[in-house]
């Protein structure tokens, strides 16, 4: 039996990851600490909750009574970080929310773990790890800045970070590799590229885009669109993060990413094409649609999903123009691969929107206020 202290799973893929090991795994006790901040939602996990094997405890990571606590309750083996402020745009209105999650929180995880772990001294005065433990940390390929036309992120790629939430998480990760120096802590970190799947709040690019679809207001591509994202199915990165949590050489970092480059333009016209398609094939997604124009037989006309929807708008402020990673090292050295391909992913994606409306209404019902219609109103 290995016990889990998930933090952030309330969110996009924190949830994702939580589901994947409750299925995959029948001997694991799962712990989820979130604050549930406008980017959690207990709906996204509250069939998972059942007080066995899986249970819920709302609070900061930042709270260190909070998290001692749990430490007191749970043998935890693993600590799994994705608690975070994950969102590029708000940490350039307010940087110092994410620096206190994601920088504070994350110390103060590691020094709970520290606490709770460490079992005595060896000779030189390090502390002895109890057997078997592992901190990790969700990282992000942020922390290793923006590249130019050619060349991918490794893991030796000098950490380069723009914007503050990717400060953040480059000084979280240079904490989790300081405990790793001065503790011996037993820590690993994966550093991935953009994730989209079920569950993905819709202020982040692809799920904006589809909802901003259904309801018929315009698309806001920054800049010119030319940016390159290396879009992963979440799934792949949970099976991923899996792998490293279980099998990962101590202190090591992994970078994860989908082999699969694409525009932010490319992916919002594909987005669209692909919206279009499942319109016209399944009369159902067609009563979906919020903005409803009739056709001159009187029925829901899907013309207007098109192109023109596109409007450029002021760019992301310091906005990195390309991302892109070299999984090799996590290839050779644990197997893994991204197995789900952009053009099946993609479908899936939005065909669990079209059919969990219900989830969207609810996420954005409660302090969420949207760039989208801060820009532009509702
Ligand atoms: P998300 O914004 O969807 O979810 C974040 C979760 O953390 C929410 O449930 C929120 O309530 C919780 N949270 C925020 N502050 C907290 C606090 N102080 N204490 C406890 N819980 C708190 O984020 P996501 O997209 O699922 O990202 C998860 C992690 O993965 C983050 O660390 C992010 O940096 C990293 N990451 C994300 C991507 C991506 O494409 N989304 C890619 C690489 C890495
Ligand atoms: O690379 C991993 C990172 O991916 C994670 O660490 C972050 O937590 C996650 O939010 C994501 O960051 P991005 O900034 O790349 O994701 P976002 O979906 O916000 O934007 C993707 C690209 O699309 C980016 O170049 C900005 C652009 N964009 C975004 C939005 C929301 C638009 O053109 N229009 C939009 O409305």
């Amino acid at each position: 039996m290995k016990t889990y202290l998930v933090t952030g799973a309330a969110g996009f893929i924190g949830a994702n990851y939580v589901k994947y090991i409750l299925a995959k795994y029948s001997d694991v006790k799962v712990v989820i600490l979130d604050a549930l901040t406008y980017a959690g939602n207990l709906g996204t996990i509250a069939k998972d909750i059942d007080n066995e094997r899986c249970f819920f405890i709302k609070g900061d990571i930042c709270n260190r009574d909070v998290v001692d606590g749990l430490f007191a309750e749970y043998r935890f083996d693993y600590v799994v970080n994705f608690a975070a402020e994950s969102h590029v745009d708000r940490s350039i209105e307010n940087p110092q929310l994410f620096l206190i999650t994601n920088i504070l929180g994350t110390q103060n995880l590691l020094d709970c773990a520290r606490r709770a772990w460490v079992m005595g001294k060896d000779e030189q005065g390090y502390p002895t790890w109890r057997r078997g433990v592992r901190y990790h940390q969700v990282s992000t390929d942020e922390v290793y800045g923006s590249l130019g036309a050619e060349g991918y992120f490794t893991e030796t790629t000098p950490l380069c970070p723009h914007s503050p939430y990717s400060a953040s998480k480059t000084s979280a990760d240079m904490f989790v590799m300081a405990y790793r120096d001065t503790y011996k802590m037993p820590v690993t970190i994966t550093r991935c590229s953009n994730n989209y799947g079920p569950y993905h709040f819709p202020e982040k690019l692809i799920p904006l885009i589809i909802k901003n679809i259904l309801e018929g207001k315009r698309l806001p591509v920054y800049g010119d669109g030319s940016n390159v994202r290396d879009w992963l199915y979440v799934e792949d990165h949970c099976k991923a993060i899996d792998l490293v949590v279980r099998e990962g050489k101590e202190g090591e970092v992994y970078n994860v990413g989908g082999h699969n480059e694409k525009t932010n333009l490319e992916i919002v016209k594909l987005t669209i094409a692909t919206i279009h398609r499942l319109m016209a094939d399944n009369s159902e997604y067609r009563k979906i649609l919020k903005k409803k124009v009739k056709d001159a037989n009187g029925e829901i006309s899907i013309d207007w999903i098109n192109e023109d929807l596109i409007t450029f708008v002021k760019d992301r402020l310091g906005h990195d123009q390309r991302y892109a990673i070299d999984p090799t090292k996590i290839t050779n050295a644990l197997g893994w691969r991204p197995e789900t391909k952009f053009e099946v992913g993609i479908v899936k994606t939005i065909e669990w929107y079209l059919e969990n409306q219900a989830w969207v209404e609810e996420v954005t019902s409660g302090d969420y206020q949207g760039y989208y219609e801060k820009m532009y109103g509702k």
